[in-house]
């Protein structure tokens, strides 16, 4: 007699995941945000133009600065436990200073959220690797500022690159020169460890350029301190006014002027100084130099224009129209394309590895400049997919 078959075992039911509203291709991912300070204004603000993402829920070390954003932008304030332990989060935004990034990066991974964060991406490469291999071990993507390569300035420069405007790329510079942040009320914070003008402001030069050439090969350079202390202003930021008074004197324990050569595996070479020991300067944000001709980039630090090129031949400046949109600020852009690569299963652009590589890169400049020879880099990474053109507003994919 043949056998009775067994029903089938009823299998595990999957995970519920939010249904995608009829006619939408993408599903709202709902994010919380860890750091209520000066630059989170901006994230509560740009996050809402993006259709794919949404603020629900924000804290702070300091409660009063949550309770403010939630009477401010309508999310729910609370501590960063009661952030974590939400169901309906799926991303953490990391909006803390650079000192605490690694470590709610930590805390969000274990929670089992997919955590962004601002730049930098570590203060160090051991603080970076170990949010890289928590992130691997979980399965959770990890995601970083700065995001602004994707704004229609430097898309448009990456797009003109691919498409042979100047040509072959041959060398480039990348110039990011001030006084510093001295006198402002969190000034201290910038010239301790993590931060710099490399930490600080190299994130958005070196991504642009990573973008641009792809990943990079080694670094050789010389950087220097200008000064032992700086003096604050008069407006003393709260985060500091317990420690110091106005025109108290601070200690700088970073590099202050940082100059160099990043060489590309595709054998661009870029001079990069990064300072904050220049009162003033004439030199442009990004030029980049090819077989056939020159592309000004605009400040990196921006998402607009404008976009200048001069060609062989032509020899005169031309402004080229922007090819794609994002030209006002759009910082939160990253998150919003993380949140559908989620759903797609792609690379996000504002990746780790590209964060990781970048955070190598802009170490390396001091570590060159004390072992006194070129440094040879041990991560890489892809080159960033470049934007679709014909976006709408609010759209990060079609
Ligand atoms: N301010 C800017 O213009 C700007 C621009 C771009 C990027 N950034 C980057 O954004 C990050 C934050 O900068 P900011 O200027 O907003 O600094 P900030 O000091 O104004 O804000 C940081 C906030 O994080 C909070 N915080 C610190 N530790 C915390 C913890 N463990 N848990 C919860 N909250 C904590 C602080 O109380 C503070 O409110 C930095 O990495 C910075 O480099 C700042």
């Amino acid at each position: 007699m043949a056998a009775v078959k067994k029903a089938p075992a009823k299998k595990a039911a999957a995970p519920k995941k939010p249904a995608v509203p009829p006619g939408k291709k993408f599903r709202k991912v709902k994010m919380g945000i860890i750091g209520c300070g000066m630059i989170s204004d901006t994230y509560f603000q740009a996050s809402k133009k993006f259709n794919v993402i949404e603020v629900v829920a924000c804290s702070d070390i300091i409660p009063e600065r949550a309770k403010k954003k939630e009477e401010m932008y309508g999310c729910k304030a609370m501590t960063n436990e009661e952030l974590l332990a939400r169901k309906d989060i799926e991303i953490v935004l990391n909006l803390t200073p650079p000192q605490v990034h690694s470590r709610i990066a930590m805390d969000t991974l274990n929670a089992g959220k997919h955590a962004y964060s601002e730049k930098p991406f570590g203060v160090d490469e051991a603080d970076a690797a170990k949010v890289m291999a928590l992130a691997k071990k979980k399965g959770l993507r990890v995601g970083c500022a700065p995001d602004t390569f994707l704004g229609g300035g430097i898309q448009t420069c990456r797009k003109m690159l691919d498409d042979g405007w100047i040509g072959k790329p041959i060398a480039a510079t990348a110039m990011v020169l001030g006084r510093g942040p001295e006198k402002w009320g969190q000034a201290p914070f910038f010239y301790d460890y993590g931060a710099g003008p490399m930490l600080d402001l190299g994130p958005y030069y070196v991504t642009a350029l990573v973008n641009f050439f792809g990943p990079a090969k080694s670094v050789t350079a010389i950087t220097k301190k200008g000064s032992k202390f700086r003096t604050l202003g008069a407006e003393v930021g709260e985060t500091y006014k317990d420690i110091y008074k106005p025109f108290d004197r601070y200690p700088v324990t970073v590099t202050t002027h940082l100059t160099g050569v990043i060489e590309f595996q595709n054998g661009v070479l870029a001079t990069v100084i990064a300072s904050f020991e220049a009162y003033a300067h004439n030199h442009p944000p990004i030029e980049i130099y090819g077989d056939e001709g020159t592309l000004l980039v605009p400040d990196p630090n921006t998402f607009g224009g404008p976009v200048k090129v001069f060609r062989h031949g032509e020899n005169k400046w031309i402004e080229a129209p922007l090819s794609h949109i994002y030209t006002e600020n759009s910082r939160s852009i990253g998150a919003a394309d993380m949140a559908i690569a989620l759903q797609t299963g792609r690379k996000h652009r504002c990746n780790g590895d590209l964060a990781n590589h970048v955070l190598e890169i802009m170490l390396a400049f001091d570590k060159s400049s004390k072992l006194g020879r070129k440094v040879d880099l041990k991560t890489t990474c892809e080159r960033p997919e470049p934007l679709q053109l014909g976006l709408e507003h609010g759209e990060v994919e079609k």
